[in-house]
């Protein structure tokens, strides 16, 4: 067997030590290929802790807080999913007040793919509507932070409905897509929706010549540690593969979704069907 990468997971208290044997049942239950090398902090980890960390360790590495929220620290930052702080926006999300929703156009039936899941806020926002959401997500380090945060959501009654509708699953999209085995596991159910939001350059979220458009949030700052935008061929695999995998599971024609910054090229060099967009964001979709 290879030897699985290392993360270092630091904690606070020793009465911390019931939920981090929880993580790690996480990591088994998952199959996730990691192995937590876990050690104290002395003290807080304030902002100077984190810059030593930092500079301590070339890969990002994980902190679990004295309120059990597991977080994501790299280059002096720490970043987590905190789907909490959400809560508003999950309550009143609507086609009115989401352009995902706009173009997602799914119901409290539906059944979608988010198939880069990331910190996982858009698949809130996809599985507030009541429909069943599949979390793809090929980093192993972001799968334990969606597994540990569904966890920690679990608990709160008004979350457990929703984090129910939510399956996270550590692998590459496009080898999920080509596996007949993840068919299976939907038992012949329809996918309305494939919703993809690739990486994407850290320094291109803005039009070269005018300078508008978003500023890339602390959030993708830190995930840049972990994941790369994809290359013009891998744009063109996940886009083929998730345009054949909607094909193989919905006769009336599904859609797939590309999340692209305002300005930005569209996906695979592929004309959209239809786009919807806003001062920072274009979701563009592509009918089967
Ligand atoms: C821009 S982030 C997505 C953010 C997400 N929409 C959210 O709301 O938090 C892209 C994520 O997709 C993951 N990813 C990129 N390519 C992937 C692939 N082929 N299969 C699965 N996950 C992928 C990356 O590891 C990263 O976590």
């Amino acid at each position: 067997m290879s030897a699985q990468p290392i993360c270092h997971l630091y904690y606070a208290t020793d009465r911390q030590k019931p939920q981090i044997d929880a993580l790690q049942n996480l990591l088994d239950k998952h199959q996730l290929s990691l192995q937590l090398s876990v050690e104290q902090t002395i003290g807080k980890v304030n902002q100077k802790i984190k810059q030593q960390l930092s500079a301590l360790h070339d890969d990002p590495v994980l902190w679990l807080d004295d309120k059990d929220k597991l977080s994501l620290i790299a280059d002096g930052l720490s970043v987590a999913p905190e789907w909490d702080k959400l809560q508003r926006r999950v309550v009143s999300a609507g086609r009115k007040s989401e352009l995902l929703l706009q173009a997602a156009k799914i119901t409290a039936d539906s059944i979608v793919i988010d198939a880069t899941a990331g910190f996982g806020h858009d698949s809130l926002i996809l599985a507030s509507t009541g429909a069943r959401v599949i979390m793809l997500e090929q980093q192993p380090m972001m799968a334990l932070l969606l597994l540990a945060e569904q966890r920690r959501m679990s608990a709160q009654p008004n979350w457990q409905k929703l984090m129910t509708r939510l399956h996270i699953i550590n692998i590459d999209a496009r080898s999920y897509f080509a596996d007949k085995q993840s068919a299976s596991t939907l038992d012949d159910s329809i996918v309305d929706m494939v919703y993809l939001d690739p990486m994407f350059p850290e320094d291109s979220h803005q039009d070269s010549k005018t300078g508008k458009g978003a500023k890339v949030g602390k959030h993708m700052q830190v995930l840049h540690q972990l994941a790369y935008p994809p290359t013009l061929i891998e744009e063109v695999q996940l886009l083929q593969s998730a345009e054949d995998f909607i094909a193989g599971h919905n006769e009336q024609g599904g859609r797939v979704i590309v999340k692209r910054p305002q300005y930005a090229p569209v996906f695979a060099q592929r004309q959209a069907d239809e786009s919807w967009q806003n001062t920072a964001l274009r979701f563009d979709g592509y009918f089967a």
